[in-house]
């Protein structure tokens, strides 16, 4: 096994708020510990291609509080094949890496697993995704200010929505997985989540709305992760104003803007230990470990386990959603 002197970073897939302050943890204590760094652009693209930068401590000045990634992101077709990754690697050895830091969500991953096997690179990840839906980990890096994102645009339709005394569908983000729903729910008062993890029949979903137009507030929110498969909030609002013409209904996607803004502490936090602690695996000897979070501390979570969709939704979270809005 060759000594490490040369540390990459890269973020890869979806932007995260967050990435930023891992980019930097990872970048000054891999400096503090007298390694080089070198940042790789565009994510595994950047690799393919060689687009691969050197960092400086005052490279990564000014960006802890800053949303997206300096180092930039991409999802890379070409990275997928083995004659991609064979270019990869022909860069990443040219250009004196020797191991990589991947900042990204479950795809990112999956894709360092493969390289890391192919050709025994010394890989360590950081979940760097708004979704939360990584294994072995309590959270991932950017659903905290997603989550925030989300409560305080929510918070805005509810002014509108009673003003009004009207019915929102609200559609957030999570790929797969209904963590930004179901929590952004309870945070914001909503009457309902409706997630990919969990069936709710239309019937089930008119009572909730209904005691929503009980209450005094006289409106109704209810939360729907995306998921093109029923159509997301579209899709529902249409089926739900076929049953129940007398509501006036709105829908409202979120899109992107779920992914913006400046971090909030808790990611700065995350993001910083975990970037810390990546750079202490290497040192130890780690690889193929995502950096996970679990009671309060961190944790290495194999890679095939962060991938794996292995955590269940916590069904108490949706009875407290139904329970609070009686
Ligand atoms: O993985 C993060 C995520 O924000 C998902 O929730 C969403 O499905 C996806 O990225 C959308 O990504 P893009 O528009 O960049 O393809």
């Amino acid at each position: 096994m060759t000594a490490i002197r040369t540390i990459g970073v890269l973020t890869s897939g979806g932007d995260a708020p967050g990435m930023n302050a891992a980019i930097r943890a990872v970048t000054r204590t891999a400096i503090y510990n007298g390694f080089a760094v070198k940042g790789i652009l565009r994510g595994y693209r950047g690799l393919v291609e060689d687009e691969i930068i050197d960092l400086q401590s005052d490279s990564v000045s000014n960006i802890v509080q800053q949303g997206g990634t300096m180092l930039r992101t991409a999802r890379s077709q070409e990275f997928m094949t083995p004659e991609g990754r064979r270019r990869a690697y022909d860069n990443m050895k040219r250009s004196g890496v020797d191991a990589l830091v991947v900042i990204g969500g479950d795809g990112s991953l999956s894709g360092a697993a493969i390289f890391a096997r192919e050709f025994d690179v010394p890989i360590v990840g950081l979940p760097g995704t708004i979704d939360n839906d990584l294994g072995g980990t309590d959270a991932t890096i950017g659903y905290d200010t997603a989550l925030n994102t989300i409560v305080q645009a929510v918070d805005k339709l509810r002014d509108t929505a009673s003003s009004h005394e009207r019915l929102f569908f609200v559609e957030v983000m999570g790929h797969t997985a209904g963590y930004l729903a179901l929590n952004g729910a309870i945070a914001s008062g909503a009457e309902a989540a409706i997630i990919p993890e969990m069936e709710t029949e239309v019937d089930q979903l008119g009572e909730l709305i209904n005691q929503g137009f009980r209450k005094s507030k006289n409106s109704a929110i209810v939360l729907v992760a995306e998921n093109p498969a029923t159509g997301g909030a579209m899709g529902l609002a249409e089926r739900v104003k076929q049953e129940f013409p007398q509501y006036d209904a709105r829908v409202t996607i979120l899109g992107h803007i779920q992914r913006g803004g400046s971090p909030t502490a808790v990611d700065r936090i995350l993001a910083s230990r975990m970037g810390a602690a990546a750079v202490e695996a290497l040192i130890e000897g780690q690889r193929n470990v995502m950096m996970g979070l679990s009671d309060g501390k961190i944790v290495y979570v194999p890679f095939s386990r962060a991938v794996s969709h292995d955590r269940t939704i916590d069904r108490s979270a949706m009875d407290l959603i139904r329970i609070l809005s009686i």
